[in-house]
């Protein structure tokens, strides 16, 4: 929530749940915020540019970046990092996703995918909230599934990254078939995101 600080001034102070996602992708935005309102827990998208550190661990790209972010806006900040790994291909593209994706996309992936039996993958996320330069929290979350054979183009299914060619085990469908509800009962950031906001309630006055 908003308060405005006096009548007089136009100031205004965060009070209540209210916290600000650190993101340029209108998806993840979405998706979040499905799961934060369930919780009360008001998100803002806070578009950013920041210099994402190239790292093994999820956990510390997504540290860095928080910390970096909350010393320049000063506003309680979630920060999500995500990978794609998979096991035929010893984990890559893992944390290296979004160069991968920018550079070869599903259709490079399917190539390099090609002939293989063994198609599973995992998405792992690791979301970091940070409301003072010292204190922040990871939550992680993970989903398993299987690379499809093929891309599935079709103008009315939505999903954003590999979403086309991600299909989690135990659903009939892939990630870009599913609506943001229903992707958010498999999804990786799904799990992350409770997570986060049990534990924000416990924690939040
Ligand atoms: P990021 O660095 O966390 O933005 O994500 C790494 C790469 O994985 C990017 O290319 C994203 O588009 C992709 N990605 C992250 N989360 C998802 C998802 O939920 N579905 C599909 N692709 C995703």
């Amino acid at each position: 929530m908003l308060k405005k600080e006096s009548s007089n001034e136009t100031k205004f102070k965060l009070g209540g749940r209210f916290v600000f996602f650190a993101t340029n992708n209108i998806n993840k935005f979405n998706e979040a915020r499905a799961i934060l309102t369930k919780y009360n827990i008001s998100v803002a998208m806070l578009r950013v540019k920041n210099s994402e550190l190239q790292n093994d661990s999820l956990k510390e790209i997504a540290q860095t970046s928080a910390l970096e972010i909350f010393k320049k806006y000063n506003l309680p900040i979630l920060l999500e990092d995500s990978g794609l790994f998979i096991d035929v291909l010893n984990g890559f593209p893992g944390p290296y996703a979004a160069y991968v994706y920018k550079t070869i996309g599903n259709s490079g992936i399917l190539t390099l995918m090609e002939k293989k039996t063994n198609r599973t993958a995992t998405f792992k996320t690791a979301i970091v909230y940070c409301n003072s330069k010292n204190n922040f929290k990871c939550f992680e979350g993970e989903i398993i599934g299987e690379i499809t054979n093929k891309k599935i183009i079709d103008p009315s299914i939505s999903g954003f990254g590999f979403d086309p060619i991600f299909q989690p085990t135990g659903s009939p469908k892939v990630f870009a078939a599913m609506s943001i509800a229903e992707k958010n009962l498999f999804s990786h950031r799904a799990r992350a995101m409770h997570s986060f906001a049990i534990w924000y309630k416990q924690h939040s006055k």
